[in-house]
C-alpha cells in the first residue's frame, strides 16, 4: 500500500512508499479491559459446622496513624513469630477496628503471614460486633458491618471517561523505574508541561534534557516531613503521583522491627506527609502493590506499607479529598523485577505487564473513578488448572474446594502405590517429591533433581522452601515471591 500525505491546500507533504500492517496481539489491545480489577467486599453467610480453635488478638494503638502503623506492625510481627516458633495449634485471629488507619498496615503483614503459613492466622475488621460464627470461620479475612459479614473478592472493573492530570505534577520516586515511565507519559499523553521529580538521591535522568516540558529534579526524602514541607513551599503542585518505595524482602521469621520500619517509611510516613501537607490538589495518586492485597510470601513488610496506602486513600475519599490507589501487579523490563522473577510470576498465573500496558492501565485506572484499582494481569486458566485459588480470587475462578483437590491428589497417590513392593513405592514417592521440587525450582521436570543432594545445594532459599511446604497448591497467593 502507498500513501500520499497533503496539507490543507492539497500541496504534497510526504509520501510513504509502502506500509506493512501486522496483527497486534489481543493482549496488547485489551490491557485496559483485561487487567483492571477492584476489590469487592461480598456478603456471605457463615455455615462452619466445626468451629476452629482460636485465640483473639485485638489490634489498636494510640498516636498518629504513622506512629500506630509502625508500633502495631512491630507488635503483630512479634506475635506472629512467637506463634510460628512455638507451633501453636490454634488459629491466631487479629481483630482491627473499622477506620483505624494505623491498623491497616497490619492487614498487609498478616496477609503475607497467611500466605507463608496457611491456616494459622485470620484477620477480621469490625465496626464493633464480633459474633462467634465469625471467629470460627475458615475464611482467612472478614469484615463485620452491622452484624453482616463480608469477604474480599477481586472483581473486574471498567474504565470510564478519560481523566487528564493537571500540572505541575510532583512525582515522588520520579527517577525510579515506574516513576520515569509515568513522567514521560504525562508529558506525551496528558500534555503536562511542568514536572517535579524527587528521590533521595535526586539524580537527573538523561531524557529530561530532551523532553518538551520544564522538569525539576530534586533530592528529597519524602518520609521526612520538613523536607516535604520545604519542597511543596517551592512549587505550586496540582497533582501528586507517589511512587517512592523500597524493598527488603524476607520470610516473616526473618523480619525485624528495623526491616519493617525501613520499608514502611517511603510508603506510610511519606504518603501521610503528602496527605497532610499537599493542600488543595486535583489528583493524589499512590503506587501501591498487589502484594498488599494478595499478601505476597516473603514481602510482609512491603505488603504492610501498601495496605496502609490503600486505606489512606479510603480515608481521603471519606473526607471528599481526591485520591486513587493503584495496587500494581509486577512490571517487566523496568523497576526492580528481575527476568527470573518475571518468568516465575508468569508460571504462577500473574504475568508481568509491559511499560506500554502500564501507561494504558494508569489512564484506565484513573478513569474508572474507583478509589482502589488493581492494574494487573491474571492468567486465570493457570489458577484453574492448579485446582485451587487464594480466597480473594474465588469470585473470578470457580474451582473444586481445596479439600477435594487435596483428596484427589492423595487418592491418585494411593492408586500409584497400591500393588507395588517396598522398592517400587519408594521409587514412586521419590518421583513425586522430585517432581514437586523441580516445579518449585523452575525445572522442566523432576528428572534433573539429584535426590542425594542437600536442599540448599539444590538451590532452595527461604522463599522457595515456603513454596514447597504448601500442600494443595504452590504459592497460595499466586504471587509467591515477586520481588516487587
Ligand atoms: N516495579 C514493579 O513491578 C512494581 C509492582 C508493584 C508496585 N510497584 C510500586 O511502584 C513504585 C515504584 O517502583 P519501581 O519499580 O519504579 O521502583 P524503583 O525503580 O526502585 O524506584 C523507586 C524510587 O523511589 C525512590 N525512593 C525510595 N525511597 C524514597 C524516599 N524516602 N524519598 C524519596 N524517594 C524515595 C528511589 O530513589 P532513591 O533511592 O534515590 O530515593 C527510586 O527512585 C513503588 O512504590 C512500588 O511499590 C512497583
Amino acid at each position: 500500500m502507498e500513501i500520499a500525505i497533503a496539507d490543507a491546500t492539497g500541496a504534497p507533504v510526504a509520501t510513504v512508499g509502502s506500509l506493512v500492517t501486522r496483527a497486534v496481539s489481543a493482549q496488547q489491545l485489551n490491557a485496559a479491559q483485561d487487567a483492571l480489577f477492584g476489590l469487592d467486599w461480598v456478603p456471605i453467610t457463615l455455615t462452619e459446622a466445626v468451629p476452629a480453635a482460636h485465640v483473639v488478638e485485638h489490634v489498636s494503638a494510640e498516636g498518629s496513624p504513622v506512629e500506630a502503623a509502625h508500633a502495631l506492625t512491630t507488635e503483630v510481627l512479634a506475635k506472629i513469630q512467637e506463634w510460628i516458633a512455638t507451633e501453636r495449634a490454634e488459629k491466631l485471629v487479629f481483630v482491627t477496628r473499622q477506620g483505624d488507619l494505623g491498623a491497616s498496615a497490619v492487614w498487609g503483614l498478616v496477609r503475607a503471614a497467611q500466605s507463608e503459613h496457611p491456616g494459622r492466622f485470620a484477620l477480621i475488621e469490625t465496626d464493633g460486633d464480633l459474633p462467634d460464627s465469625v471467629l470460627a470461620s475458615a475464611e482467612p479475612q472478614l469484615r463485620v458491618r452491622g452484624g453482616e459479614v463480608f469477604v474480599p473478592r477481586v472483581a473486574r472493573i471498567a474504565a470510564g471517561d478519560s481523566v487528564v492530570l493537571e500540572g505541575p505534577v510532583l512525582i515522588t520516586g520520579g527517577t525510579g523505574g515506574l516513576g520515569q515511565v509515568i513522567a514521560r507519559h504525562l508529558v506525551a499523553a496528558h500534555g503536562v508541561r511542568d514536572l517535579v521529580l524527587v528521590s533521595r538521591r535526586g539524580e537527573t535522568p538523561d531524557w529530561v534534557a530532551d523532553v518538551d516540558a520544564s522538569v525539576t529534579v530534586a533530592a528529597c526524602d519524602v518520609a521526612d516531613r520538613h523536607a516535604v514541607a520545604n519542597l511543596l513551599a517551592g512549587h505550586r503542585i496540582r497533582s501528586i503521583v507517589h511512587t517512592a518505595g523500597v524493598l527488603d524482602d524476607g520470610v516473616i521469621e526473618s523480619l525485624t522491627p528495623e526491616r519493617l520500619s525501613n520499608v514502611l517509611r517511603p510508603k506510610v510516613d511519606a504518603a501521610w506527609n503528602l496527605h497532610e501537607l499537599a493542600g488543595d490538589v486535583s489528583a493524589f495518586v499512590v503506587y501501591s502493590s498487589g502484594a498488599g492485597i494478595f499478601g505476597s510470601s516473603g514481602q510482609g513488610n512491603y505488603a504492610a506499607g501498601n495496605t496502609f496506602l490503600d486505606a489512606l486513600i479510603e480515608h481521603r475519599r471519606a473526607q471528599s479529598l481526591p485520591g486513587v490507589s493503584l495496587a500494581w501487579g509486577a512490571w517487566a523490563g523496568t523497576g526492580m523485577l528481575s527476568g527470573a522473577d518475571a518468568e516465575r510470576l508468569a508460571k504462577s498465573g500473574m504475568p508481568p505487564i509491559t511499560s506500554a500496558e502500564g501507561v494504558e492501565l494508569f489512564d484506565a485506572a484513573l478513569s474508572s473513578g474507583a478509589s482502589l484499582v488493581l492494574p494487573l494481569r491474571l492468567d486465570l486458566p493457570v489458577f484453574r488448572a492448579r485446582g485451587e485459588v487464594p480466597a480473594v480470587l474465588r469470585g473470578l475462578v470457580k474451582v473444586r474446594s481445596r479439600r477435594a483437590a487435596a483428596s484427589s491428589t492423595s487418592s491418585s497417590l494411593v492408586q500409584k502405590l497400591a500393588g507395588r513392593d517396598d522398592a517400587g513405592r519408594l521409587e514412586a514417592l521419590l518421583d513425586l517429591v522430585r517432581a514437586e521440587v523441580g516445579a518449585v525450582l523452575g525445572h522442566s521436570g523432576g528428572e534433573t533433581i539429584d535426590p542425594s543432594r542437600a536442599f540448599q545445594s539444590l538451590g532452595f532459599d527461604s522463599l522457595t522452601a515456603v513454596e514447597l511446604r504448601k500442600p494443595a497448591w504452590r504459592g497460595s497467593t499466586g504471587l509467591s515471591c515477586p520481588r516487587r
